[in-house]
């Protein structure tokens, strides 16, 4: 990189009208890269990777090969959506691979937090490895990297992050979004026509429902942790919420309460809402979720979700408690 174009120097991206000119810029720019080679992209759904793909599609069409992994631990819809908006909408030449088998197999009585990220970025890159040795004539590699990603070494997060694929790998790099925010990657998204929901998405770990679905996964507790995750973000979302608070979510522990339900005993797991506001992660406040919002998430969350009797909101700032429990 060169020192004049670091984004310090840099006009930033704010409006649609300076996103447009980037977009046509980088184009051109991904144009003159590539050529008539082919390139891979892992569309994990999240914003920079689905960025990247809207404007290489928009570059070199189907010369871009997306592979969506999914590995069992996304959140309700995403890999739908996914699928609904760059399989359909935009047409994209993508090869979808539905390996939550593989995922929850590998992790079946795994409990160790470290142990069970390790298995789910381990088995990911392998995963992403077979597909692309099946492709043949692939030249490029692309990857949603943004410049947070490049100045980021603090040693803080230890986060291996699933999208991190093997070294080896001998392809060229193509990175279009690797000199911007986070916050300039949104409007170039937005420019370039893609959902809100997608654009504005809050972050989301790469070892997905994997580290909210506390200790060994079932398939059980994981299914009621993605329905009760889902009414979270869709009351946030009704609530006005969804656009104010920097990530919520919902973890269910591996343990069990007694509870009552229709006059007879019921133990379920409990659902523990985490809903905190930070600038980068480092550390996190509380959001205060209204009484008369809580009432009506516990409401439904315990009438809808089976498996679910009880729901706890987790009142921890970051620290002592990271965002994540594991
Ligand atoms: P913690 O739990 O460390 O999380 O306070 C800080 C932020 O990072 C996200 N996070 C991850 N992101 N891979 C990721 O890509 C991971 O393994 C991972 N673990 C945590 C977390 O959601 C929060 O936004």
């Amino acid at each position: 990189m060169l020192p004049n174009v670091r984004p310090e120097n840099m006009q930033r991206i704010t409006t649609i009208e300076l996103a447009n000119a980037f977009i046509d810029e980088q184009v051109k720019e991904i144009r003159q890269q590539v050529g008539d080679k082919k390139v891979l992209l892992a569309l994990s759904g999240g914003v920079d990777s689905s960025v990247v793909a809207a404007l290489l599609i928009k570059a070199i069409g189907k010369q871009l090969v997306c592979v969506h992994v999914n590995h069992g631990l996304m959140r309700k819809g995403e890999s739908e959506q996914v699928l609904e908006v760059f399989g359909k909408e935009l047409d994209a030449n993508l090869i979808y691979v539905d390996a939550t088998d593989r995922f929850l197999g590998l992790l079946e009585g795994v409990s160790a937090p470290e142990q069970k990220r390790k298995i789910i970025g381990g088995e990911f890159i392998k995963v992403f490895d077979e597909e692309a040795s099946k492709l043949k004539g692939i030249s490029f590699l692309a990857q949603g990297t943004i410049y947070p990603d490049i100045i980021e070494s603090d040693g803080v997060k230890a986060h291996h992050n699933v999208g991190g694929l093997p070294e080896e790998m001998q392809f060229e790099l193509v990175e279009p979004v690797r000199l911007l925010y986070k916050d300039e990657v949104r409007v170039v998204g937005s420019a370039l026509g893609l959902p809100d929901n997608m654009v504005y998405r809050q972050p989301f770990p790469g070892p997905g429902l994997g580290v909210r679905c506390l200790g060994a996964i079932t398939r059980n507790r994981l299914s009621a942790l993605r329905e009760a995750d889902a009414i979270l973000r869709e009351e946030f979302e009704k609530g006005g919420l969804a656009g104010k608070v920097w990530q919520y979510f919902i973890a269910v522990p591996d343990m069990k309460s007694v509870g009552v339900k229709d006059g007879k005993r019921y133990e379920g797991w409990p659902a523990i809402i985490r809903a905190v506001n930070t600038v980068d992660a480092m550390t996190a406040t509380i959001e205060e979720i209204p009484y008369s919002l809580l009432h009506k998430i516990t409401d439904r969350i315990t009438k809808e979700v089976a498996g679910i009797n009880r729901v706890l909101l987790d009142l921890t700032p970051k620290p002592i408690g990271t965002i994540e429990w594991e």
